[in-house]
């Protein structure tokens, strides 16, 4: 892939951040997203690429864009694209609001994010539910997702350097996770539940200083599929299973060509690619970036852009100035 491709992807993560964040606090969930989807369907017909979408908001008949086998980028916009142009074909996995509740009140962390790559190198994963544990480059080789929590949590604060008590495992608030709840407060550890958004905490277990050591519990596959493209450019890692649990959960895999149902995946599984990025913006304030923030002659957001190859973490803030305005800008 074009290695400036990835400003291009900031572009339309920011695009979908803004426009979201004007909904943020109106409690309507639906209307957060359906704004976030088409404002980043609109800015990915300008970006250079032969895309298709292999994560995205559903099938072909439950989306009306942004839809699993979807073609975008600006070959396949309604414009003339210029003559001659070479595009690389890329796979491309949306989210354009993770975490819809969290910016229909306003919560922290929900973010636009996306993530691509060469073509094959995203896991079709089902809409299904998946078992994560998302950890960072210092404890990736030390956990197990079957070993029992006590373990886990023992080797990662043994690969910190740090008592059990001073870890911060970040969980998601569902029943489901009652006795997983109750096996971690028994070892001491600190836990952080959150409503929504177990992406931008596995994003933020990865990096060091973020006050997140750990994610457990279980999410949705495709926002597994988006953390492990970020793992493979943060250098941490998850280890995941698809919760198979009903026939037609089986069949769905099979038709995605998923055989073997048990595998535990880990990043290099989920986004094999040979060449990732990521980009994210923030749409409300979060752990690692700001939410969007509005002045009248403009908007300021906060995003971070990642590649494999070659290598490169970009914190990136954004004053985007609305047009014709004589505009003042402040530090
Ligand atoms: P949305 O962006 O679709 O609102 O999903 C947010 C999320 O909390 C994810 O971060 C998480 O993986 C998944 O939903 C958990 O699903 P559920 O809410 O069904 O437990």
């Amino acid at each position: 892939m074009d290695s400036d491709l990835s400003l291009e992807f900031l572009r339309v993560v920011e695009q979908a951040a803004i426009a979201c964040a004007h909904t943020m606090g109106q409690g309507d969930r639906h209307n957060s997203d359906r704004v976030a989807v088409e404002a980043m369907r609109q800015v990915m017909d300008t970006v250079p690429i032969d895309g298709t979408i292999v994560i995205g908001e559903g099938e072909r008949d439950e989306a009306p864009m942004l839809f699993i086998g979807e073609k975008v980028g600006l070959p396949h916009a309604k414009r003339t694209p210029p003559p001659q142009a070479r595009y690389d074909a890329v796979d491309i996995a949306v989210d354009p609001l993770e975490g819809t509740n969290l910016c229909a009140t306003g919560a922290p962390n929900a973010i636009a994010v996306l993530a691509a790559s060469d073509k094959g190198g995203l896991l079709h994963a089902p809409d299904l539910y998946m078992e994560k544990l998302v950890v960072g480059p210092s404890s990736k080789d030390a956990v197990d997702l079957d070993a029992p929590v006590h373990e886990n949590l023992t080797a990662i604060a043994r690969c910190l350097g740090r008592r059990v008590e001073d870890l911060v495992v970040v969980v998601l608030e569902r029943q489901r996770h009652e006795q997983l709840i109750a096996d971690i407060r028994a070892t001491g550890a600190r836990i952080h539940l959150i409503g929504d958004g177990d992406l931008s905490a596995g994003i933020a277990a990865a990096v060091v200083g973020s006050g997140v050591h750990a994610v457990m519990g279980t999410g949705g596959a495709p926002e597994g599929v988006l953390c492990a493209a970020a793992m493979r450019c943060l250098n941490g890692e998850i280890f995941a299973r698809l919760v198979v649990s009903k026939p037609e959960h089986e069949e769905r895999c099979r038709s995605m060509g998923i055989t073997d149902i048990k595998k535990i995946y880990r990043a290099n599984d989920l986004a094999p690619g040979k060449e990732i990025i990521f980009a994210a913006t923030g749409v409300t304030d979060g752990t690692l970036m700001r939410g969007v923030r509005f002045f009248g002659d403009g908007n300021r957001t906060s995003s971070v852009i990642m590649q494999n190859t070659p290598h490169r973490i970009r914190f990136i803030d954004s004053i985007h100035v609305a047009a014709d305005r004589n505009v003042k800008i402040r530090f």
